[in-house]
């Protein structure tokens, strides 16, 4: 069967309520949490991607036991030091880099070294930003060219709690370091810039000793040594990231409106709902409700009539960070000069993503300029495809293989996407969805 995807035809306008899969971060914080409790937890609508199955493979392969029948999962946790260490461990995050990530400050006291692989796109990602503070609790790594995987860790026993101050808003090495503070003894201080907080919220629903202090621009974060994890039964909320697509697809068509149920609404995701709503945007939550600490809502959408450019203020970027590709397709149909700053982080993603932005947004004719970590976007808003457009080499970026296809759907043009397989990652369900749309 052919993996690419051909897309001729725009779609007309709609009114459709839809769901979309679970929350791909809460699920896998879902599956660590789990492991390392004492006995059976349970999770329903957890989300059964190529990353959360990296995850449950992980736990696998460190002695713990998974089950999935009826689409509920159940782990086996066997208390928090219930990882066994076997001999000559390897363990593969594949495309995971919060999988990758998050297990390292778990596995600062291995009592074996253990092999951390990935796949291309996770090879040629940073994870000296996780080695350098497990380092400071006494953890050792050998890395490929000092920051890349394959890696090896060589856990320890005499472990000291650190300071730790996270300056890029990255959510995954806030939590690597809160997991490996639940492993030392004393307290871990983490200053961190503000950036998802699902691994706190999970940790305070579990009663862990977690203190957060939330500033306006940073938390402060304490961590102590953790014995005990109760078991955590969850249904998991649907994922903001994943109806980002759909919401973007909704805001560039016309006289459509769309309903997605049940979608985590944690303050830290919604970037990209206040980015919308100052370009435009008419969205309402619905339902809100709180589930475990956290917020919950249906998402109601509307296209708007215009939509207006934007100066994104920085403090929304760590909210909207996986959704800035649909967010650039938006400001390129917005009336006026739209400009995004600070998004260096985004070239560290699945792919770099910020530049793969401005690739669709030439191919497509749109003007726009770029560096290191700033783009700005001529937007028009008759904006109308009419040539052929190929996207491939993309390192099977799922998120850049759903902007095209929002982008082809909305604009036109005759587009050709390779590697359709890459929605494995993070949203099995995505065309599936996309093809009640047509
Ligand atoms: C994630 C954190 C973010 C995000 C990723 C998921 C998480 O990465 O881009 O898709 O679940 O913690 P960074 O921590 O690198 O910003």
């Amino acid at each position: 069967m052919s993996n690419s995807l051909v897309i001729k035809n725009r779609i007309k306008k709609f009114k459709k309520t839809i769901t979309v899969s679970g929350d791909k971060s809460i699920s896998i914080r879902w599956v660590l949490f789990s492991s390392l409790a004492n006995g059976v937890s349970t999770a329903k609508n957890l989300l059964f991607s190529g990353d959360v199955i990296a995850a449950l493979n992980t736990i696998k392969k460190l002695g713990i036991k998974y089950k999935i029948k009826n689409n509920q999962c159940k782990i086996y946790g066997k208390g928090f030091n219930g990882y066994k260490y076997k001999k000559n461990l390897t363990i593969n995050a594949e495309n995971s880099g919060t999988l990758g990530r998050l297990i390292l400050g778990l596995l600062i006291n291995c009592k074996k070294p253990i092999k951390l692989i990935g796949d291309k796109s996770l090879s040629k990602r940073d994870f000296k930003r996780i080695s350098d503070p497990l380092t400071k609790f006494g953890a050792k790594f050998k890395l490929k060219k000092n920051k890349f995987l394959p890696l090896t860790i060589f856990g320890s026993k005499k472990l000291k709690p650190i300071h730790y101050i996270e300056k890029k808003g990255s959510a995954q090495c806030k939590s690597s370091v809160i997991f490996a503070g639940m492993r030392t003894n004393g307290t871990t201080f983490i200053k961190a810039k503000k950036s998802r907080n699902h691994t706190e919220v999970l940790s305070k629903h579990l009663n862990l000793p977690i203190n957060i202090k939330n500033k306006k621009k940073y938390d402060e974060i304490k961590i102590n040594k953790v014995n005990n994890i109760k078991t955590l039964n969850y249904n998991i909320p649907s994922d903001m990231s994943s109806s980002a697509f759909f919401i973007a697809l909704t805001a560039l068509s016309k006289k459509s409106e769309l309903k997605i149920k049940n979608v985590n609404i944690n303050n830290s995701r919604i970037g990209i709902i206040h980015i919308l709503k100052k370009m435009g945007v008419k969205i309402i939550f619905q339902n809100k409700k709180f589930y475990k600490g956290e917020k919950i809502a249906d998402i109601f959408v509307k296209s708007p009539k215009v939509l207006k450019s934007i100066n994104c203020p920085k403090y929304l970027n760590s909210g909207a960070i996986d959704e800035f590709l649909v967010i650039f397709l938006i400001a390129a149909k917005a009336k006026g000069v739209s400009y995004f700053k600070g998004l260096q982080e985004l070239n560290q993603k699945e792919s770099p993503r910020l530049k793969w932005g401005s690739k669709i947004l030439n191919k497509m004719g749109v003007k726009n300029i770029l560096t290191k970590s700033t783009i700005k976007i001529y937007g028009n808003p008759n904006l109308e495809v009419n040539k052929k457009i190929i996207i491939k080499n993309y390192l099977k970026d799922h998120r850049v293989f759903m902007t095209s296809v929002v982008a082809a759907l909305s604009f036109g043009g005759f587009w050709k996407m390779y590697d359709k397989d890459s929605i494995k990652t993070s949203f099995p369900d995505f065309l599936n969805i996309i093809s009640k749309f047509k």
